[in-house]
């Protein structure tokens, strides 16, 4: 994955715990990167790893970081950096998600070597969503979540978001229904 994923893990945990405990969690996942480089491929395994080091050394469970990482990306990552980018992706929540399968195409266009997800929207409602994620990259349910989460905040809107139908328990794919 790019670098800016594994930044901006580091950006979360320093944020809400300090700079010596993302030391320990980088040290705890055997990774000597001083500098993540945003516009660099890393391994995703570094990726996992950090998470799951993060998980051990701040005793929370590896699904909750990555829902905590989901909100993270969104309302700091992806608002601050790619402010442009998240407006015209939609204006209120309900196009915004309608839009997504696209979303990922445009990003393309700056980060040529990005390795997407694939979002598919399998019905909508005024007031609900229903996509369907399909991703090479295995565990990343939670971290759905939590962009889903992210953005009914970035549109101030109060949603419920739920896991409707899971991969790992034997599904075709993860589907999510959010609504408000
Ligand atoms: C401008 C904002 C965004 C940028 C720049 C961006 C960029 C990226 C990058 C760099 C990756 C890592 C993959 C790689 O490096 O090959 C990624 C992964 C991912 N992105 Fe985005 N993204 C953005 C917004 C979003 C939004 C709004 C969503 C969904 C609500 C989303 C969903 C995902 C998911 C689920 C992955 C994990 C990869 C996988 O499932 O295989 N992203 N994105």
């Amino acid at each position: 994955m790019y670098g800016m994923v594994n930044k901006a893990v580091e950006d979360m945990v320093i944020s809400g715990y300090g700079e010596p405990v993302w030391e320990e969690i980088k040290a705890r996942a055997g990774i000597d990167v001083e500098v993540f480089v945003s516009n660099e491929g890393y391994p995703d395994e570094m990726t996992y790893g950090l998470v799951s080091a993060a998980s051990e050394v701040l005793n929370i469970p590896a699904p909750q970081i990555l829902e905590a990482f989901g909100e993270h990306w969104v309302l700091k990552t992806a608002m601050q950096g790619y402010g442009d980018m998240m407006a015209a992706g939609g204006k209120n929540l309900r196009e915004f998600l309608i839009n997504l399968p696209d979303f990922h195409s445009r990003v393309s266009m700056i980060l040529p070597h990005l390795a997407p997800p694939h979002f598919a929207c399998s019905g909508a409602g005024e007031r609900w969503v229903r996509l369907r994620y399909v991703s090479h990259r295995a565990g990343l349910a939670p971290f759905v979540v939590g962009l889903f989460r992210g953005l009914a905040k970035m549109f101030h809107t109060e949603a419920s978001v739920r896991q409707v139908a899971d991969k790992s328990a034997g599904a075709e794919c993860d589907e999510f229904l959010v609504s408000w």
